[in-house]
């Protein structure tokens, strides 16, 4: 090719300018406009954490939320005075054991993977088969289930009363009760606490009109989130817990997840055909710090939990960058975890602690 005569050079260059000026000016007006559709979109499917989970029935008291959190951490309520809520909804691990199966007195394996207890307020029922209307029922038959081994509630109410320190923090929660220590009591103010467990993340931050509180690839991820159909279960402030869904509307779940056996869901509560492998959508609020997944636990990383759930709910093979970005998204929920929760509280002294040979057992293997 032969060289342009010199004069022509600066007329490419003005050229050239102009070009990249008008790119320049275009671009950022095109990318507001996109983000302030997709930021319109995101809130027409998810909102704002609440500031709490309160509700007309279930009111948040200092007192009661006070007593809530002492039991939630206390041991000594269960058969072998080694498990406390806490033990399978750890602060450290985002409120789960990261195990698998949760393992409950005398290291005994519960049926299903523990979710997280941040925000489960926000779910319309509780485990993931529903079994429970809300997080006060949950508490209660907790108290006789396989997590604390008590053959009765009064047994579990001695318990408590074999601690001194909680008649007047019961007292104080439910004024003018002439026997305030009750299985009723126990779930309420355990249930007052934690509607008070909420983890806001950056994601509220945008959905409150921050559209930079997201980086530019978590937009992305949402974009893709919402365009993969990932919304149409995943949705509301929790971004799940909405609702039931079958686990495997494409394909069956257990022959994508591996899972060695096969839990038919609602279906165990209900016994109606149409509830077969139906789950209770889970919350996605800090997910990415919530591993394993599923209700089985099988699923260890959340890059596989993901591509499973395109697979077998929604029928998409997702390309790698397409897993990337969905799970780049779901890291923006991770939000703070409450203080009170982070922290345990000192507990009042006393009570009896079994030290059978079974239970000793147990915490020595
Ligand atoms: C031994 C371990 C263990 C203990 C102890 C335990 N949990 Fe759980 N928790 C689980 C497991 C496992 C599930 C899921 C059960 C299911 O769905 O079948 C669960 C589910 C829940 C849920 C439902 C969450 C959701 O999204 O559906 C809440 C709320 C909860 N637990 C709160 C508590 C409270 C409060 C206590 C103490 C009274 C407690 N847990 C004690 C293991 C435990
Ligand atoms: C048709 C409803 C539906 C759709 C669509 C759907 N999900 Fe789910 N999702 C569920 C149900 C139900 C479960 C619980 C499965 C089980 O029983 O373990 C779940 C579980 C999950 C989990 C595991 C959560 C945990 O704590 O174990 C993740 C992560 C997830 N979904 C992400 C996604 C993503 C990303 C998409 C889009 C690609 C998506 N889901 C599409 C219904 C749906």
């Amino acid at each position: 090719m032969k060289p342009l005569p010199w004069g022509d050079y600066p007329r490419i260059w003005i050229i050239g300018l102009v070009a990249v000026g008008l790119l320049a000016r275009s671009a950022p007006a095109q990318d507001e406009q996109s983000d302030a559709d997709l930021l319109k979109e995101a809130r027409s499917h998810f909102e704002p954490l609440p500031k709490d989970m309160a509700t007309a029935e279930f009111p948040v008291s200092p007192e009661r939320v006070r007593l809530g959190r002492k039991l939630f951490f206390d041991p000594r309520i269960s058969s072998d005075g080694a498990v406390s809520c806490s033990r399978c909804h750890l602060a450290a691990l985002y409120a789960t054991d990261g195990l698998p199966k949760s393992l409950g007195v005398h290291d005994q394996t519960l049926p299903r993977n523990a979710p997280t207890v941040l925000n489960a307020g926000l779910s319309f029922k509780q485990h993931w088969d529903g079994r429970f209307a809300n997080v006060e029922e949950q508490a209660k038959l907790s108290l006789l289930g396989p997590g604390f081994g008590n053959p009765d509630y009064a047994t579990a109410m001695a318990r408590i009363r074999a601690i001194p320190g909680y008649v007047a923090l019961f007292q104080e929660s439910f004024p003018g009760e002439p026997d305030p220590i009750s299985e009723d009591h126990w779930s309420k103010a355990i249930g007052a606490y934690e509607r008070t467990l909420v983890s806001p993340s950056r994601f509220d931050d945008y959905l409150r009109g921050k559209p930079n509180a997201l980086s530019t690839a978590e937009r992305n991820g949402l974009r893709t989130f919402i365009e993969t159909g990932c919304i149409d279960c995943h949705k509301g402030p929790g971004l799940g817990g909405l609702g039931f869904r079958k686990f495997g509307v494409a394909s069956e779940y257990w022959k994508a997840t591996g899972s060695p056996d096969i839990d038919k869901g609602r279906f165990g509560v209900t016994n109606d055909p149409a509830d077969l492998y139906k789950f209770k959508v889970p919350v996605l609020r800090n997910v990415a710090m919530t591993p394993p997944y599923f209700h089985d636990g099988v699923i260890n990383d959340l890059p596989k939990a993901v591509r499973i759930m395109a697979k077998v709910q929604l029928d998409i093979e997702l390309s790698d960058p397409e897993v990337e970005s969905l799970v780049t998204f779901l890291g923006s929920l991770t939000g703070t975890i409450p203080e009170s929760f982070e922290r345990a509280p000192v507990l009042p002294a006393g009570g009896f602690r079994p030290n059978s040979s079974a239970s000793s057992h147990a915490r020595t293997k």
